[in-house]
């Protein structure tokens, strides 16, 4: 095994972690992900990142994006989950609103945090970090299941900075800063598959909780990509007032959870040319890979000022009576 202690020997030890914050781009009932050309799609998601998010969507997203929500300017990636939204006990429902994340700029609308780490903030653990190619796309866990996943959490806030504990549910008491949705996707790749039938299969995962680093890749899915995490902060402690006096939780998600094993999570990488390899092999951390160094960056008025217009015509900000969607 001579090659491959020359193979490590030649990885430079870089510490690369990106942090950075995406504008709402659109809220609606659309998923080219895993319901390609379907408007509308069963149920609805918030969507961040580049302007190419169509119904459907094909090719190099890097090469079709003219503005992104995101910080990072070559970033056209859409990163997307479910919607929050709050049940009464009259049994109508409204959505819940996103805030911003005080760990960056204010003034972002909406939106979510990402993170493409390495072993953890502040080193590769001396493995290779390959970006995603043109054309991957994945999603970590499944509306249908009943069960804990690994990663994907929810935190109850005491104020935007709460980050422990971490629940494999929702939390079954009004939460005074709001909730926190929390997506881990798996960071080892099987180097061959883009995207398969299922989105999911071509991925494995050695991702714990919260920022752990996450184990060694194994022989099927040896090659190691950056781990990608979305965090989404949800303004509910606007609806404390109105919390059932039977204690249940009044929080579901779009596609009909109130539980939350089900919360998952949609990629479509979208990186301009080798932006995304450049800062992987590169030092840098969060807000200093900006303006240029080596990530070309944008102010928040122009993260704000990016969207796509409204493709499915019905409401989903008034008093529902039933979730987009989730007509009987
Ligand atoms: C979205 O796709 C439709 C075809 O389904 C196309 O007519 C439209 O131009 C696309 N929009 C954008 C912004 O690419
Ligand atoms: C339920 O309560 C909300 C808040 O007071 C109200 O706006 C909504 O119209 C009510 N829905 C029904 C069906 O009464
Ligand atoms: C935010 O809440 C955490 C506990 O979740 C606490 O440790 C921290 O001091 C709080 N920060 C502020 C600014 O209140």
């Amino acid at each position: 095994m001579k090659w491959l202690s020359v193979a490590f020997a030649l990885v430079a030890p870089t510490q690369a972690a990106l942090r950075f914050g995406c504008a709402s781009l659109t809220i609606q009932r659309l998923d080219p992900l895993v319901e390609p050309g379907r408007s509308p799609s069963s149920h609805l998601h918030q969507i961040v990142g580049g302007n190419a998010f169509n119904v459907s969507m094909a090719g190099d997203i890097g090469e079709q994006g003219t503005c992104t929500t995101c910080t990072f300017s070559e970033d056209f990636s859409n990163y997307w989950t479910a919607v929050m939204f709050f049940k009464h006990t009259n049994g109508s429902y409204k959505r819940v609103p996103i805030m911003a994340n005080d760990a960056l700029p204010s003034g972002i609308k909406g939106g979510m945090t990402v993170y493409y780490t390495q072993q953890d903030f502040n080193s590769n653990g001396n493995v290779k970090m390959t970006a995603f190619r043109p054309g991957f796309r994945m999603v970590v866990g499944n509306p249908t299941s009943s069960a804990e996943q690994t990663g994907l959490r929810f935190v109850c806030l005491d104020n935007k900075s709460t980050r422990f504990p971490e629940l494999a549910n929702f939390p079954t008491k009004a939460c005074k800063g709001g909730i926190m949705t929390v997506h881990h996707f798996p960071a080892c790749w099987d180097g061959k598959t883009l995207d398969p039938p299922d989105h999911q299969s071509h991925m494995y995962n050695t991702v714990k909780n919260a920022f752990q680093n996450s184990g060694p890749c194994p022989a099927s899915h040896p090659v190691r990509v950056p781990q990608l995490a979305y965090e989404t902060l949800w303004d509910t402690a606007q609806f404390a007032s109105m919390w059932p006096k039977d204690g249940s939780n009044p929080f579901v998600l779009s596609y009909g959870d109130n539980k939350g094993y089900g919360t998952h999570a949609d990629y479509v990488f979208g990186w301009k040319g080798d932006s995304l390899q450049r800062a992987m092999d590169s030092s840098c951390m969060f807000n200093a890979c900006e303006n240029g160094r080596p990530l070309k960056s944008q102010v928040v008025t122009a993260m704000n000022k990016c969207a796509v217009k409204q493709m499915v015509n019905e409401d989903i900000d008034g008093w529902l009576t039933e979730l987009p969607g989730h007509s009987m």
